[in-house]
């Protein structure tokens, strides 16, 4: 599984590369507003940063103008991935910018009857959001099964991308139903390292050997 951020901040990017486990970014107009900067800046900072897919979202809703908004982003760096909302102008924006091989990530995903849509239109993405149709009485993580269902069913090379994850439940529960990508914020992240068995181990690991050996373990 590719694990991706779902943020704009430089700060939590840094972070998660350090670790060597963040395969790629996610944005959105939000993320991005958040930060302050115009999004060509702070896309190119990104890539900086990591080397991986970065998805960039346009703010245009009609097709023409979307198709010309995605070829400005995609001129930022080859690592950009152009984020297009699942609506009619969207998905026939995709496949133009299919067509001129123009990587498109197909966001605010909500049922695998839009997930076909945008597999139809050559997606390189699809993002379904998983948090926010538990917010409105779903179960999220049933529509990732489905359209990697759906996908496998018929040889779709489009990508699933769980998004809107909020907990590490979340992230598993993608993962076993077969999203190739989970875009994550950092403090989801972060809570996946958690777990109070590990650090009680190495707690008492430590003083056992302190016991025997009267200091910290050097590096053997
Ligand atoms: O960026 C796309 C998606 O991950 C946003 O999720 O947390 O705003 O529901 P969220």
């Amino acid at each position: 599984m590719k694990i991706f951020l779902d943020t704009a901040n430089l700060d939590e990017i840094r972070k998660g590369v350090e670790w060597g486990i963040v395969d790629g970014v996610t944005t959105n107009p939000s993320l991005i507003a958040k930060e302050g900067r115009p999004i060509e800046e702070q896309i190119r900072r990104i890539a900086d940063l990591v080397d991986g897919d970065i998805s960039a979202e346009v703010v245009a809703t009609g097709a023409e103008e979307m198709m010309r908004e995605a070829r400005q982003l995609a001129a930022i760096h080859p690592n950009v991935v152009v984020k297009v909302p699942l609506t009619r102008e969207g998905i026939q924006a995709t496949t133009a910018l299919s067509k001129e091989g123009i990587r498109v990530n197909v966001t605010l995903c909500f049922s695998p009857a839009q997930a076909l849509l945008a597999a139809k239109a050559g997606a390189y993405i699809v993002s379904p959001f998983v948090g926010r149709l538990d917010d409105v009485g779903h179960t999220g993580v049933d529509s990732i099964r489905d359209i990697t269902q759906i996908y496998r069913n018929y040889g779709f090379k489009t990508q699933v991308l769980a998004a809107s994850l909020r907990s590490p439940t979340h992230v598993i529960a993608a993962a076993l139903a077969g999203a190739q990508i989970a875009t994550m914020p950092f403090r989801v992240l972060e809570m996946l390292f958690n777990h109070p068995l590990t650090d009680k181990g190495l707690e008492q690991f430590l003083k056992d050997w302190a016991k025997v050996f009267q200091q910290t373990p050097v590096n053997v």
